[in-house]
């Protein structure tokens, strides 16, 4: 395994695992992906830990999406294979017997914002950005953010985000509902680790239990077709000139010119 992901007690109970990537500023390849499945399988049955942090690494950014220079180069089964793997990720975290924050210091794009969609908790700090930015790159999210973001925010607010790729602020994301609580930067990882072991402290049979039927409140266990149909439409868009030109842009650091103009994707 490498240093892609680094983990720390950060409190009784309390594991921190951090994603180490801040020259692309955390985002998701194939490797991340996979190494977090792994690890959060094991952490999954790890008596020790209680509550997990999930936050990224470097000044910037939790999480800026799933790597668009990988992705520019998937075909459509390429493309479906990554949005399942991102899927069981964002399962595991949803469904896991633990409590599961999302700790967001900087931005959260794209994948970034669902992944941290699929933990119990998003706390923010003052400086945090959310956003599915995918419509700009000819995509559209591939780990469950037309899924969870509606079943948080309601199909209008999803709508309004998804289909403007708007980045929002933590003040504007805590208005909407989309994350618990915004927390000043200053001393931020404190307040999230304060925060995380005082919820260690109680009973986590009775936490497990509250979360099992939550989540069967909000159909979690009814998720996967819709997860399924995700995939399916997320990878019918790769090999379109849109996508293309959508993350040629991004890597040539340019504007995109889109032309798919049908509306038959
Ligand atoms: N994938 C790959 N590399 C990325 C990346 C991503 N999602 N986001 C940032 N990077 C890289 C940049 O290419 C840049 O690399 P170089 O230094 O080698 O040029 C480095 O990280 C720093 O980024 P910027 O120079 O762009 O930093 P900035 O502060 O000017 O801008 C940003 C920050 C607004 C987050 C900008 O980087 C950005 O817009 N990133 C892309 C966000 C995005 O579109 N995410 C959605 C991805 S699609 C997705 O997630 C699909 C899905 O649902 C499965």
């Amino acid at each position: 395994m490498s240093d892609i992901l680094r983990e720390e007690i950060a409190g009784e109970g309390v594991l921190e695992l951090s994603i180490h990537r801040p020259e692309s500023l955390n985002a998701l390849n194939i490797q991340v992906l996979e190494e977090l499945r792994k690890k959060l399988e094991f952490i999954a049955k790890e008596e020790s830990v209680r509550v997990l942090i999930l936050r990224g690494a470097g000044e910037k950014a939790f999480v800026a999406g799933a790597d668009i220079l990988e992705m520019q180069k998937m075909n459509r089964s390429e493309a479906a294979r990554f949005s399942r793997l991102g899927h069981e990720v964002c399962l595991l975290l949803e469904q896991m017997p633990k409590v599961t924050i999302a700790a967001v210091h900087g931005f959260a794009l794209g994948g970034g914002t669902e992944l941290a969609l699929a933990c119990d908790f998003i706390l923010a700090s003052e400086k945090a950005q959310f956003g599915l930015p995918e419509v700009s790159l000819g995509v559209i999210p591939g780990f469950g953010g037309t899924i969870r973001l509606s079943r948080n925010l309601g199909v209008a607010r999803a709508k309004e985000l998804i289909f403007s790729g708007d980045r929002i602020k933590a003040d504007e994301a805590n208005q909407l509902g989309l994350i618990r609580k915004v927390l000043s930067h200053d001393g931020f990882f404190d307040q999230v680790r304060a925060f995380a072991t005082k919820i260690s402290g109680n009973s986590l049979d009775a936490i497990v239990a509250g979360k099992r039927l939550l989540n069967e409140f909000e159909e979690s266990a009814g998720i996967y077709p819709k997860v399924d149909a995700e995939s399916h439409r997320f990878s019918s868009l790769f090999e379109t000139v849109d996508q293309k030109e959508g993350m040629a842009a991004f890597s040539e650091k340019r504007s995109p010119r889109f032309r798919g103009m049908r509306g038959s994707a």
